[in-house]
C-alpha cells in the first residue's frame, strides 16, 4: 500500500509495525533517508501542527519539500484536486500530503495516482496520522491497549479525529465511550452516550475534541460548555491516578478544558505533538518503501 487515507485501511499488525519503527527512530536508529526525493504538502484548510510536523518529518528523512496552499496554487483558477496531484506526480513528486474539506474526494483521486498519498484531514471525514500519534501516545503510557477505557468527548459530529480514533481503538480491543451534546451526536459512532462525570470516573484516557466553530452556524457560551461537557479542575481531580488527557489541538482553553489543565501532569497534549513528528516519519518511510 502506498496510500494512507483512512484508519480502516490499517490492521493491528500495521499499527504495531509503525510503532516499532517510531521506537527505532527515537533511539536514533532512524529509517534510511529519502535524500533528494520530493514531497508536496498541499494544505487547502488551515493547519499548524500537521503541516509543520510533516515538514519536519520530511526534512529529517532528507526529502525536498514543496508547500502549496489554496492561494498559491492553480486551484484558485479552478484546477481540480485530481489534476493538481496528477501534475505533481508528472513533475517528479513521490509523496503528497493533502488537507482539504471534502470527505471522500481524496479517495476518488487516489485510484488513478501512483504517488504515495497521505490524508492529512478531509473535512469531517478522517485524520489517520493524528489517530496514529494519539494511539502511540496512549501505548507509550500504558504499553498495551487491551481492556483500556477511553472516553472521547466533544464535537463528535464534526470530528475527523473522533472517527479515525473510534475505529482504530475498537479494533485494538479498547472500550470506547462517547460524551457530547445531543445535537453533536453521531449515530455512526454509537447510540449510547455517557455524561462527562461518568467519563472522568471510569476512563483511563480522556480524549477531548476541539469545538469546530468554523463548521458551526451558531456560537455558544464557553462557560456553560466547560461546566456541562468540559474538563474542569473538579472533574480532573476525580480521574484515576494513572489516567491521561489527550486533545488533538488547537485547544479552546477554558472551553473544552480549564486552561490550567492543558499543561498539568495528566496532560499529554504537547507530547502528542512531539510524537507527531516521529510517527509521521515512520508513516512516510513505510509508504515510500511499500511496507504497509
Ligand atoms: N491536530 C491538528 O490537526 O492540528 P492542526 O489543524 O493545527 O494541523
Amino acid at each position: 500500500r502506498k496510500q494512507l487515507l483512512s484508519m480502516k485501511h490499517l490492521s493491528n499488525e500495521d499499527i504495531h509495525q509503525l510503532f516499532s519503527m517510531v521506537k527505532e527512530i527515537e533511539k536514533g536508529n532512524g529509517p534510511s533517508p529519502l535524500q533528494s526525493r520530493f514531497a508536496a504538502n498541499l494544505f487547502l484548510e488551515p493547519s499548524t501542527r500537521t503541516k509543520s510536523s510533516f515538514h519536519i518529518a520530511e526534512k529529517r528523512l532528507g526529502m525536498e519539500v514543496l508547500h502549496l496552499d489554496g492561494m498559491d496554487s492553480s486551484i484558485t483558477k479552478g484546477e481540480s484536486l485530481y489534476d493538481t496531484l496528477k501534475t505533481l506526480e508528472a513533475i517528479g513528486v513521490e509523496l503528497a500530503v493533502v488537507r482539504q474539506s471534502e470527505v471522500g474526494l481524496l479517495n476518488s483521486c487516489a485510484e488513478e495516482l501512483n504517488l504515495s498519498l497521505i490524508n492529512a484531514g478531509d473535512g469531517c471525514g478522517e485524520h489517520p496520522t493524528q489517530s496514529l500519534l494519539d494511539l502511540y501516545t496512549i501505548h507509550e503510557h500504558f504499553t498495551s491497549f487491551q481492556g483500556l477505557n477511553v472516553a472521547i468527548a466533544g464535537d463528535l459530529k464534526h470530528s475527523r479525529v473522533a472517527r479515525s480514533n473510534a475505529h482504530a481503538l475498537k479494533q485494538l480491543g479498547v472500550n470506547v465511550s462517547f460524551v457530547t451534546k445531543p445535537e453533536w451526536q453521531d449515530h455512526s459512532l454509537t447510540t449510547n452516550y455517557i455524561t462527562m462525570d461518568e467519563a472522568v470516573d471510569r476512563c483511563d484516557v480522556l480524549m477531548l475534541l476541539r469545538i469546530q466553530h468554523e463548521r458551526h452556524d451558531q456560537t455558544m457560551s464557553s462557560t456553560s460548555y466547560l461546566e456541562q461537557f468540559g474538563l474542569t479542575k473538579e472533574r480532573e481531580a476525580r480521574m484515576k491516578d494513572h489516567a491521561i488527557i489527550l486533545h488533538p489541538a488547537p485547544v479552546n482553553r477554558g472551553v473544552e478544558i480549564d486552561s490550567e489543565l492543558v499543561e498539568s501532569s495528566k496532560s499529554r497534549i504537547f507530547r502528542q505533538m512531539t510524537n507527531g513528528v516521529t510517527v509521521r516519519m515512520a508513516v512516510i518511510q513505510a509508504l515510500m518503501k511499500g511496507e504497509l
